[in-house]
């Protein structure tokens, strides 16, 4: 097999510095464990416009395209809050996810057992929690035809979206939740609100229905997403995977995300179609973003883009026990009570810098062979 190609766009504020330090790990990988990858590396963002004049040319969307998988840092900053909407940078990072047609969307809620202090949620109810969210997005209400705000017949003002897909829509997301359950806990639960919306009707039949065809060994699960919500919060180590479309998913995995700390350890995937290689294609990136308040000065915590790139390792390069050995090196140095600022609990002490950090776990990773 071919050596697998990664293409790295580390962006804007410290999308740069985290990125330098998953190099370091990148290069462990080679070095340690023979893992080669092709790594190239490229513009996206604030960066991109100021030397092209956009924030993605079409010679990087063309590699983007082409790699088995892009890492992306962060894009954005205040520099260019004035600039016209269709050369912001963040409109670099659209058109990556809609040219790549990237449907779904991983957000992991993993607790660390050495941050459990630190969620809102008692200890024993998050302590090793390893969940994922399978969030629909490319359609749903986001995206659905009528929209807008006009003003009715009765001269009111009146705002419309509308929650529209289709059985092909709702099936690929639903094969792409079915194949990460069987690679974790094999344990899918469906969420939507059947309830009351036709749409949701659809939605369950038709996670049943490609469930029951391809996917009869995996379990599955429905819940109304609201009393999902409610579930989240009170236990939320009954779920392993959750698929739900684009509107519920946002909400849910924003408050999956926070049952387990900071935003510096979030990581992400978004996932598109099989390629011819049988990998999907695949944006990698951590859910921060590119935090101008501290960019610069060696503070941000690189956990979110090294776990990113964990990731990366996992559903992209078929490598999951090197994936695990990457999280446990995080955990690793967390248990030894390293910590960036965004880590320090009101107790105090000082923080390591984001290379201290990085070369931390690197020397984890040395002792775990
Ligand atoms: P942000 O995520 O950049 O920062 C929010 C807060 O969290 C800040 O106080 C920041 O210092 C802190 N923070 C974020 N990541 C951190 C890390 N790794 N380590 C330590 N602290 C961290 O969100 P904000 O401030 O709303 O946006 C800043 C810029 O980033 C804007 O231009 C925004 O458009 C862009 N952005 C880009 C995203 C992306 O590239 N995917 C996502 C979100 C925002
Ligand atoms: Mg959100």
């Amino acid at each position: 097999m071919s050596t697998p190609s990664l293409l790295i766009l580390p962006g804007d504020g410290i999308g740069p510095e985290v990125m330098t330090e998953v190099r370091k790990i990148i290069d462990w990988y080679g070095a340690k464990r023979d893992l080669q990858f092709d790594v190239s590396e490229d513009l996206v963002g604030g960066i991109a416009y100021d030397k092209h004049g956009v924030p993605l040319t079409d010679e990087t969307m063309a590699k983007a395209q082409e790699a088995d998988a892009v890492l992306l840092g962060a894009v954005g900053g205040p520099q260019y809050d004035n600039l016209d909407f269709s050369l912001k940078p963040e409109r670099g990072l659209l058109r990556l996810r809609k040219e790549m047609d990237l449907f779904s969307n991983l957000r992991p809620a993993q607790c660390f057992d050495a941050l459990a202090d630190f969620s809102s949620l008692k200890r024993d109810v998050v302590a090793g929690l390893d969940i994922m969210i399978v969030r629909e997005l490319t359609s749903g209400v986001y995206f659905g035809e009528p929209r807008g705000v006009s003003v009715n017949a009765n001269g009111e003002r009146e705002g419309v979206n509308t929650q529209r897909y289709t059985e092909s829509e709702i099936a690929r997301v639903a094969r792409s939740a079915f194949e990460l359950a069987k690679r974790r806990g094999n344990k899918v639960c469906s969420m939507e609100k059947a309830n009351v919306m036709e749409s949701g009707v659809l939605w369950r039949e038709v996670v049943q229905e490609v469930h029951d065809k391809e996917y009869p060994e995996v379990e599955l699960s429905h819940m109304y997403a609201d009393a999902g919500g409610m579930q989240l919060c009170r236990w939320p180590k009954q779920f392993d995977v959750i698929v739900t479309d684009n509107l519920f998913g946002d909400l849910l995995s924003d408050v999956a995300a926070m049952l387990t700390g900071s935003l510096g350890m979030l990581p992400s995937a978004s996932l598109g179609a099989p390629m011819e290689n049988g990998r999907p294609k695949a944006l990698y990136e951590p859910v921060h973003g590119s935090a101008p308040d501290i960019a610069g000065q060696g503070k941000a915590n690189p956990i979110a883009c090294i776990l990113s790139f964990a990731m990366a390792l996992r559903y992209s390069f078929d490598q999951g026990a090197e994936a695990d050995r990457l999280e446990a090196a995080v955990e690793k140095v967390l248990a030894e009570g390293l910590r960036t600022a965004d880590l320090m609990g009101p107790e105090g002490g000082t923080p390591v810098s984001t290379s201290q950090m990085g070369d931390a776990i690197v020397a984890a990773l040395d002792a775990s062979l």
